[in-house]
């Protein structure tokens, strides 16, 4: 069963260590750099960054990070939104399914409203990365045309 554990003293190392290969650092910023990022919008923000340690009962396999965006802060259009920032499935554990149990638990998680309500969920991601693609559009995200920092930004009307 997947689960989502938050990031505490004890699993954080371990956190930072999960590995994608060669070609899949190019899709996605480091894990320690994106618990920098959070720890930044902790000091800065008025909402902290959604971060969790993905879990198969005991065993650590990826991670993920979200964000709440309200109306006048929303990059992408006029409403109050999440986004998915981050997600990686750890080399070692891809290709068995846990990505999409990873998706569907994130959009359960968004779905009851963590920050505050919402109707739309963003995630961008390379045009390069077919898997990625293919799993959000499996899940019913829709490109919205837009390009983010070389990055096809998708949408999930919520
Ligand atoms: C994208 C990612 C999270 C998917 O995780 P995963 O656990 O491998 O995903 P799943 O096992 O649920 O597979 C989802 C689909 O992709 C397919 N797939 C997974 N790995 C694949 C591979 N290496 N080659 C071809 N297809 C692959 C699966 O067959 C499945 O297809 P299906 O639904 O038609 O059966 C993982 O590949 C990853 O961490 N990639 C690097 C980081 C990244 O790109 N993150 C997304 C940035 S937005």
């Amino acid at each position: 069963m997947v689960q989502f554990r938050k990031i505490t003293w004890d699993n954080f190392e371990e956190c930072i260590h999960l590995k994608l290969s060669d070609e899949q650092n190019n899709f996605l910023a480091s894990n320690v750099y994106s618990l920098a990022q959070s720890y930044v919008a902790l000091l800065n923000d008025d909402l902290p960054a959604m971060t969790f340690a993905i879990y198969d009962l005991d065993t650590m396999i990826g991670f993920i990070m979200m964000y709440y965006d309200n109306a006048e802060e929303n990059e992408y259009g006029n409403e109050s939104c999440y986004g998915i920032l981050r997600l990686m499935i750890d080399k070692r554990y891809q290709n068995k399914g846990y990505g999409t149990l990873a998706m569907t638990k994130a959009i359960a998680y968004i779905k009851s409203f963590p920050q505050g309500e919402a109707t739309s969920v963003y995630i961008a991601y390379s045009p390069d990365n077919k898997v990625a693609r293919n799993l959000y559009t499996s899940l019913g995200f829709a490109e919205t045309g837009i390009i983010s920092n070389g990055e096809l930004v998708a949408k999930l009307e919520i």
